[in-house]
């Protein structure tokens, strides 16, 4: 079984095997990937802004990378997250395992559902993270002495600017955690196409106004960074039945492979087998 891991900001690259290069073609378009060998032959590694960071956060193409790795027979994936922390109590290098979102992101392209060929049907994310792999995670990184906050909630904004002193209040008043800009759609996405996706994010700021202006600090990303990225292979390796309902929600049945889509997936309708549970 082929696994996934999604890099956020600081994190290009894992340890330990050696990464080849790959593009893959999608029906949203291509996505670079990266396929373990070696000791990660089953790891594909996707740097969410690009491997140089050049790719901004409303300008990621969150369908064709979550495609990409659906096509390569992923079907677990854990992602990292830079983000600003909206609690005193979560100093800049505190790592939080997400269970919640709440979006005010816009004009992004949030759904293989958008009535094309693929249909249209409303994916539940009640849960939206994985939290069988969540859990498997956490007990993990007690085993290891490496701290996470067990459960937060993610804001997602827009960017590339940061936040309003009031956004963040706003947003801590909304019981947020943590605030990014790249956490939705990628964990929707994940789950219409009844993935497992779970996320840790790792605080680099507090965020507008809690202690005066944005200060980026970095260095909690260098820190634990090994470390989280080889409980995230040990994770997703984990011999474990899957008792959530990452996979049964509604969802894309049979998203197309490459070749299919390349045949008959452009053209708005064309895969009319392509069946999608309505609500
Ligand atoms: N706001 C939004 N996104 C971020 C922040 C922030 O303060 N820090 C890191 N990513």
């Amino acid at each position: 079984m082929r696994v996934g891991i999604i890099g956020g900001t600081g994190v290009y690259g894992i340890k330990g095997g050696t990464l080849a290069e790959r593009v893959v073609e999608t029906p949203f378009g291509e996505a670079l990937v990266f396929l373990g060998t070696g000791d990660l032959t089953d790891v594909v590694f996707l740097a969410r802004h690009g491997p140089e960071h050049n790719v901004p956060p409303h300008m990621i193409n969150y369908r064709a990378n979550l495609m990409a790795l659906y096509q390569l027979g992923v079907q677990r994936i854990m992602a990292t997250f830079a983000v600003g922390s909206l609690k005193l109590s979560l100093p800049p290098g505190s790592m939080v395992a997400l269970d919640q979102f709440i979006d005010f992101t816009h004009g992004r392209q949030g759904t293989f559902f958008d009535g094309g060929c693929y249909g249209l049907a409303h994916t539940d994310v009640t849960y939206p993270y994985c939290p069988v792999l969540r859990e498997r995670l956490l007990s993990l990184a007690a085993d290891r002495r490496l701290a996470i906050q067990p459960r937060g909630t993610y804001v997602a904004f827009n960017g590339p600017r940061l936040e309003t002193a009031a956004e963040i209040r706003m947003c801590a008043r909304l019981g947020g955690d943590v605030v990014g800009m790249t956490g939705v759609p990628e964990a929707q996405l994940a789950r219409e196409l009844g993935m497992h996706y779970a996320a840790v994010a790792t605080s680099i700021n507090y965020a507008a106004g809690l202690k005066g202006p944005t200060m980026i600090d970095k260095s909690g990303l260098d820190e634990n960074r090994a470390l989280l990225l080889s409980l995230f292979v040990e994770t997703l390796r984990s011999p474990f039945q899957m008792s959530c309902q990452c996979a049964e929600s509604v969802r894309m049945k049979h998203p197309p492979t490459a070749w299919e889509w390349r045949t008959t997936g452009q053209e708005a309708g064309a895969n009319k087998d392509t069946p999608t549970s309505e609500v």
